[in-house]
């Protein structure tokens, strides 16, 4: 446990011995450093909560605490300031830890459609699923990281047909996703004058589920193609890595199967009668879930289908601890129908899968806009940031193609992950670039900042005298973030390490224009303290998938 859980952990270790209850210790920037609200200890115990907050007042003879303060029901610490810098800047990387030792967390996350661009909603997921998978490997945790291609559908076959008819090869394999959009078009221009191709394109898809040798192979090379364009144009450049490529098209026989197994439990049924007649749905009407179908009425499987497949693989492969679903709450019933069904089909691991739900992103208006109905090519998004992080270092003197990206880049992740999920994100360009305020350059450029200082120092470490108050903000802040980052962790949501990382940047600014660190008297306690927050935000960066660049 880091020091500072640990010092907490103390202090409501002796309220139980001195009130027979644990109570509640909290972080307070206002009224001393930690404070105990004894509310609800003293409901418990039939006392009133003053009385209560003098007992306990009278017993915290720590050696970190300085001296304790009661106001009405809280009991307010002063903690001796030097005894815990001494504590909190020993430690080295204290947010991590073997906690998840043994236990393996799967992650489904970015999950884009082949052969189709991916949309804002998928930058979202990948940036946040991204983040949950290094804050659990830091942990202790075992992640598997799933790329959960949708790689089925009709338009597979259409999109066969188009690149038969009107398809040029090298210029796919050039560009495969501009071009399956031209082929898009042109096939519903022209199926718009011949019906039939509709019926010629579910057809060929069909054939292609049948693995149907010519069919299948172009399927494949589309399949390959868009992974390796995702890779190349996105993922490289968020620097996101993957376990494990999966997709929809494994699990269409597995699918079928689980089926008849439901079917035999009594959670699906075959409609007789009326609008789903000949299809098989599962009766979810009592949980206020609708009815959805599992088979059409031709024996093709459905989205739902294929995933209650993919857990049941998932499950049998892994023994998951959890398995999260970064996916947008636009999706939030077919999550709730899947985790119903796997419950009524009796797999008592059905409440180890979470929806990771998050809200819609707003990208302003201008060139990559998505009104008008226009595409919105994610890696546009990105190279913009680049291009205009790259104008903002170049008034500051600055160059480097690395710089721009790391800058870029992270402006854009930062700008999405510092919203909490389940809310919209409202894209600004002049705000995500901005350098001062709730930013990713800001966050990057405190920790750039600091390693400078550091470069110009004689020594680091040494005896604590005394400790300002802005040491102690920062110190309070650097000792916290372990702690943040697990709550943040467990509560999927990232975007409390994104707050932390701000207010950490915000705290070492103020220390740093007030107080001189190299040359200083006191330089080694600084230069120590710097570095222990230099550590601290280098990893609250990572944990959102942040790189600090080499100067900026
Ligand atoms: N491919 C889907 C989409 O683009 C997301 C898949 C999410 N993962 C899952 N297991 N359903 O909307």
């Amino acid at each position: 446990m880091a020091y500072w859980e640990e010092l907490k952990e103390k202090v409501a270790a002796r309220s139980e011995e001195v009130l027979g209850k644990k109570v509640e210790v909290v972080d307070s920037p206002r009224f001393g450093d930690l404070s105990i609200p004894v509310f609800r200890v003293a409901k418990e115990t039939g006392r009133n909560p003053p009385q209560v907050a003098e007992d306990l007042a009278g017993s915290l003879d720590l050696e970190e605490v300085e001296r304790v303060e009661v106001s009405g029901g809280y009991v307010n610490i002063f903690l001796d300031r030097k005894v815990v810098a001494e504590g909190v800047l020993g430690e080295e990387e204290p947010w991590k830890s073997e906690e998840g030792k043994g236990k393996t967390v799967v992650i489904d996350y970015s999950s884009p459609n082949v052969a189709k661009p991916l949309h804002v909603g998928h930058l979202r997921s990948t940036i946040i699923g991204e983040s949950l998978k290094r804050m659990y490997a830091d942990l202790g945790y075992r992640v598997v990281g799933i790329n959960y291609l949708g790689d089925v559908g009709t338009q597979f076959g259409s999109l066969i047909y188009a690149y038969l008819h009107w398809g040029d090869p090298a210029k796919f394999k050039e560009d495969p996703i501009r071009t399956a959009l031209e082929l898009y078009v042109r096939f519903h221009r022209e199926a718009e004058e011949n019906q039939e191709l509709h019926e010629e394109a579910k057809r060929i898809y069909a054939e292609v589920e049948r693995k149907k040798k010519e069919y299948w192979e172009l399927w494949k090379m589309f399949r390959d193609l868009s992974i390796e364009y995702f890779q190349k144009n996105i993922y490289s450049l968020l620097e996101v890595s993957f376990d494990e490529y999966s997709g929809e098209s494994f699990y269409i026989e597995k699918a079928k199967e689980i089926v008849e197994e439901l079917k035999k439990k009594g959670v699906a049924v075959e409609v007789r009668e009326g609008a789903k007649k000949g299809t098989v749905v599962a009766d979810l009407e009592q949980y206020g879930l609708d009815h959805p179908v599992l088979l059409k009425s031709d024996g093709a499987t459905d989205y739902l289908t294929r995933d209650l497949a993919a857990a049941v693989d998932r499950w049998e492969k892994y023994r998951f601890h959890r398995l999260l679903y970064v996916v947008g709450s636009a999706q939030s019933l077919h999550f709730r129908q899947m985790f119903k069904i796997l419950e009524l089909a009796g797999y008592p691991w059905w409440d180890r899968l979470v929806h990771v739900a998050f809200g819609m992103v707003f990208l302003p208006e201008g060139k990559i806009s998505t009104r008008k109905g226009r595409v919105v090519f994610l890696e546009d998004v990105l190279r913009e940031g680049i291009k205009r992080a790259e104008e903002e270092l170049k008034k500051r003197g600055r160059e480097g193609k690395d710089v721009a990206r790391a800058v870029g880049v992270g402006a854009v992740i930062y700008a999405m992950i510092k919203v909490e999920p389940i809310k919209d994100v409202k894209f600004s360009w002049e705000r995500a670039l901005a350098f001062e305020g709730e930013t990713g350059p800001y966050c990057q450029y405190s920790a750039v900042r600091a390693r400078k200082i550091l470069e110009r120092v004689k020594r680091i470490g040494g005896e604590v005298e005394e400790v300002n108050d802005e040491e102690w903000r920062l110190l309070k802040l650097v000792a916290a973030y372990p702690s943040v980052m697990r709550q943040a962790a467990y509560s999927y949501r990232p975007n409390v390490v994104a707050n932390h990382a701000y207010e950490m940047a915000a705290a070492f600014n103020d220390f740093y224009e007030k107080h001189r660190v190299a040359g200083s008297e006191r330089e080694g306690f600084r230069a120590l303290l710097v570095k222990r927050f230099l550590e601290t935000q280098t990893a609250a960066l990572h944990h959102l998938g942040i790189r600090v660049p080499p100067h900026m």
